[in-house]
């Protein structure tokens, strides 16, 4: 499934439910710490999806420990995202001089709580959410703009180390299963120029929504 909205320069890997024989290096063992056994499940099962990301690139398997923010560290030279929801985990693993920066998110399929579309969307979304749900109301709009909103983060975050806001990025998305982000706030000063657009995909299926972006502009 979450191969299906990524590129193929990307290498994906998902699993549902909990993974019995996934594993934990133990700096990320220690690097969970006190956790619960959702927790720990969910952190452990997504780091087996990751490797198998990683495996797919022809990399061993290494320790993914959390960095500034949450960020999952990788190894020099790749760019990956991980996601995790009720029922679902995924990974996704590129080659950095292939793909410059990689979001996924995972969310199940059901409209956002009371309140939190509000919370999230740009004027401009809610009414496009609003006509989008009027076209095609099989589809949780609202719920779809959260988890694009998510993987843009995930994507930006680790190209800036720099805070994205839910009104820091406008998202549009489409009926045919992409979406585009342009990115609102000012971009941080840095070598490397942060991307400023987005080009995603997304997809609904078994109960799940799974949206992705993968950039290599550097503009
Ligand atoms: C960090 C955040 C995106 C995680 O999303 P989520 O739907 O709650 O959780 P998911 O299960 O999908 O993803 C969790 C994984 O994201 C990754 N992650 C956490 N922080 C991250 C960051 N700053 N950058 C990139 N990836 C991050 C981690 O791999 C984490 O899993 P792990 O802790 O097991 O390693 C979310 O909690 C958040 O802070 N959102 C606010 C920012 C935002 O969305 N802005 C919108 C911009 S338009």
């Amino acid at each position: 499934m979450i191969d299906e909205i990524l590129p193929t320069a990307v290498l994906g890997a998902e699993f549902f439910g909990d993974e019995p024989d996934a594993w934990l290096f133990p700096e990320e063992r220690a690097a969970l710490g006190e956790a619960g056994e959702a927790r720990r499940r969910e952190y452990t099962t997504v780091r087996h999806c990751a490797r198998r990301a990683l495996g797919g690139l022809g990399l061993a398997p290494a320790p993914l420990l959390p960095g500034v923010r949450g960020a999952p560290r990788w190894p020099d030279g790749v760019v990956g995202s991980m996601t995790h929801c009720a029922g679902y985990r995924a990974a996704a693993a590129a080659h950095r001089s292939d793909v410059r920066a990689l979001g996924i998110d995972a969310e199940p399929h059901a409209p956002l709580p009371e309140g939190v579309l509000e919370f999230i969307a740009l004027p401009e979304e809610s009414s496009h959410v609003a006509g989008l749900s009027r076209h095609t109301p099989e589809v949780h709009w609202d719920r779809l703009l959260f988890c694009a909103k998510e993987a843009v983060y995930k994507a930006w975050f680790p190209a800036t180390h720099t805070w994205l806001g839910f009104d820091g990025a406008v998202i549009s998305p489409a009926p045919d299963g992409t979406f585009h982000a342009r990115v609102l706030a000012p971009a941080p000063v840095q070598q490397v120029p942060a991307p400023r657009e987005f080009d995603g995909r997304w997809l609904v299926r078994d109960g799940f929504l799974l949206a992705g972006v993968a950039s290599s502009a550097l503009v």
